[in-house]
């Protein structure tokens, strides 16, 4: 019997990496739930433990290298390998909504330390470690890159970053048999997404061209695709997930 994959999702305390750890967790494969919040991430490693899967919590800041190194050397002992890299940590909701000439510098660098520099040392420190061929990276960036979301710059420059590195990173580890990708989404119902606009159900439903609001659901099965054995020839792309409200 093969042994089953292990699946990094950083950022899985609560919200869209919660989804993924289920959803990877689903269809058998064990789950190392990192955050910054460690209880949050106690509590997603309860409800997949709870399902019968393998799962670890680990309490990380993405921003420092020495604890995402310590993440990393955690998971090693503890299930002795590493197959895919889901870099979803981010500050999201808790930023200010600012024209950018009023953009706060030290909001700007808490922003880029995380959403760029954090995607950045967890990818370096992963990497050697990742199966190859077949390890995976996928990076959750924003479909805000595409719409260019006013008094968003801060974040929308941070998910730009992580777009083209995930095209540098791509080139860098295909000979390894590795691939890298990214996932924009457009707005998705999260916990922290409700609690940014008091519209949030309905919020740009009527510009998409499929009539609904963007469920958490939609982002993982995406994932699970990138991550799959079919997805082996597609690396350094990004897939925008917001229901057709923009093409590229
Ligand atoms: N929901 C949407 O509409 C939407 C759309 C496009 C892209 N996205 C992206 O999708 C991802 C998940 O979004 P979400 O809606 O689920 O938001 P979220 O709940 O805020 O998820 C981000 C997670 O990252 C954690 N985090 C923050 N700083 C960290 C650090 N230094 N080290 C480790 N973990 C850290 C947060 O912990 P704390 O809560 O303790 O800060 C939180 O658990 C993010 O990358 C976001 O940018 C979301």
């Amino acid at each position: 019997m093969t042994e089953s994959r292990v699946v990094l999702i950083t950022g899985a305390g609560g919200g869209l990496g919660r989804a993924f750890a289920e959803g990877f967790a689903a269809q058998g494969d064990r789950v190392v739930v990192a955050d910054i919040d460690g209880p949050g991430a106690e509590r997603t490693v309860e409800v997949l433990l709870g399902r019968g899967a393998q799962a670890l919590a680990v309490t990380v800041d993405v921003t420092s290298a020495d604890s995402v190194r310590a993440m990393v050397d955690s998971l090693i002992a503890h299930f002795g390998r590493l197959d895919v890299v889901v870099n979803n940590a981010a500050i999201y909701a808790t930023l200010t909504r600012t024209p950018f000439t009023d953009i706060d510098p030290t909001e700007w660098d808490r922003v880029m330390g995380v959403n760029a520099k954090g995607t950045w040392l967890v990818s370096a420190a992963a990497f050697p470690h990742l199966t190859s061929p077949g390890g995976r990276i996928i990076n959750i960036a924003s479909a805000t890159v595409m719409s260019g979301s006013p008094l968003w710059m801060h974040y929308v420059a941070s998910k730009a970053a992580v777009i083209g590195m995930t095209r540098v990173m791509a080139r860098e580890v295909g000979a390894a048999g590795v691939t890298v990708n990214a996932i924009a989404p457009g707005f998705t119902l999260t916990e922290a997404s409700l609690g940014l606009l008091e519209d949030a159900e309905t919020y740009g439903v009527d510009r998409g061209a499929i009539k609904r609001a963007g469920q958490p659901d939609d982002i993982v099965g995406a994932a699970l695709f990138l991550a799959s054995d079919q997805a082996g020839y597609l690396t350094g792309q990004t897939i925008v997930v917001d229901g057709g409200k923009q093409f590229l």
